[in-house]
């Protein structure tokens, strides 16, 4: 049985956030990397699909992240994978500032 939420839940002050300066956060979905772009924040698990390495110590581009171990890019809208060696898309939660708050919602 899943105790995952399935309201908005609070995880970082949006001025802690820097603008393609990833941070790792605790959720009750597990670690996830937030990244502010030009053009929006974004949430994706901070776990790249390829093996397990952190997404949040990777390179922002544009709205991609790319994986420090072997660079694979993903989508930051979608958790795509759009370079190889990575083929799996990473999870992505939906993402609202609510009173200066960062909140997640999963998308399921
Ligand atoms: S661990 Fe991320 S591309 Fe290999």
């Amino acid at each position: 049985m899943s105790t995952a939420p399935t309201a908005m839940v609070p995880v970082c002050p949006a001025a802690e956030l820097a603008l393609n300066e990833p941070r790792q956060v605790e959720t009750p979905w597990g670690l996830v990397a937030l990244v502010r772009t030009g053009t929006g924040i974004y949430a994706v698990a901070d776990r790249c699909s390829h093996d397990d390495v952190e997404l949040s110590d990777g390179f922002v581009d544009g709205d991609t992240v790319e994986c420090p171990a072997h660079f694979s890019q993903f989508c930051l809208r979608t958790g795509a994978a759009l370079t190889m060696p990575a083929v799996e898309p990473v999870e992505t939660w939906t993402v609202a500032v609510i009173d200066g708050v960062i909140h997640l919602g999963s998308r399921q």
